[in-house]
């Protein structure tokens, strides 16, 4: 049985911290899942570290259930939260209906991760009537990047901070089983973490949250030069994997690789009729 809904929630009524982690393709979903990790996020994230861009914006709903399908099909434990990406959710609620729909249907997520507060409420509590599980995503939002100016901290000044109570409080009324709260002062996001009865799941939002969630790359040290202040690496798994090719290239070219233990044989006698037919010779 896979982690549910319900579950999630549990922990935070059994203050036991919820782990989340991104993950886009078999390989990491497998990794993950081993280590115990109950919830998987295919995030948007995506569009930066699978694709290459510097914004979630190109990622298009066909990418995430081309990743979703992957990460649903290989676990079997972990609750699997899709999410909507630009544009996917916001131009109407029949569009995020459709969307959510296809999401679910076509790649097995047992929920779906919007971004917006107070003004998404309509359309998170239409989605949830009819049955989809909604993460909601305050705060800082990626796929607003060009209106908020780049990926800064939100709710610092008193109209922001009072914004962001009311987008925690209109999520959770509106029916969402959770929500992500990302970049926010860590006072800010302990008071709305206090204030509300779904579980709150932090990034870059201080340690008062119910859960925190990470990207696979970042806390994995996979890109050298990119730590944002929010992660932590508990890996230099970048610097391993350059080394390790480097060596496979300096093997292949002082031709040490392949040795004897990673090459086939075949039987003598037919290497010995090939040779006696001509069949080697030029
Ligand atoms: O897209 C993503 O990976 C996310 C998380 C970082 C919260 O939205």
């Amino acid at each position: 049985m896979r982690v549910n809904i319900r579950d999630i929630q549990k922990m935070k009524a059994d203050r036991e911290p919820i782990v989340m982690i991104t993950a886009y393709d078999a390989t990491s979903a497998r990794l993950s899942e081993a280590a115990g990790v109950p919830l998987l996020l295919v995030g948007d994230s995506l569009g930066m570290v699978i694709q290459g861009h510097d914004v979630p914006i190109p990622v298009t709903l066909d990418h995430i259930i081309y990743h979703a399908e992957i990460v649903t099909r290989v676990t079997q434990k972990a609750l699997v939260v899709g999410d909507m990406p630009f544009l996917s959710y916001n131009v109407s609620v029949e569009q995020a209906l459709t969307n959510a729909a296809r999401l679910m249907q076509e790649s097995h997520v047992g929920a779906v991760k919007m971004e917006g507060g107070e003004y998404l409420a309509g359309t998170i509590r239409r989605l949830v009537e009819v049955g989809i599980p909604v993460m909601a995503h305050i705060g800082l939002q990626p796929q607003s990047v060009y209106k908020v100016g780049g990926m800064k901290v939100q709710g610092r000044d008193l109209d922001g901070a009072r914004q962001l109570l009311r987008d925690a409080e209109a999520v959770e009324q509106a029916g969402a089983f959770a929500v992500v709260v990302e970049s926010v002062p860590a006072p800010l996001a302990d008071m709305i973490t206090r204030k509300l009865h779904i579980p709150t799941i932090g990034i870059g939002a201080g340690a008062g949250c119910d859960g925190q969630v990470q990207v696979f790359h970042d806390i994995l040290g996979m890109f050298e030069d990119f730590t944002p202040r929010h992660t932590k690496q508990y890996a230099n798994v970048g610097a391993i994997m350059r080394e390790a090719i480097g060596e496979y290239a300096r093997e292949v070219r002082e031709r040490k690789f392949p040795a004897e233990e990673n090459s086939f044989t075949m039987k003598d006698d037919v290497l010995a009729a090939l040779s006696a037919n001509g069949d080697a010779s030029h």
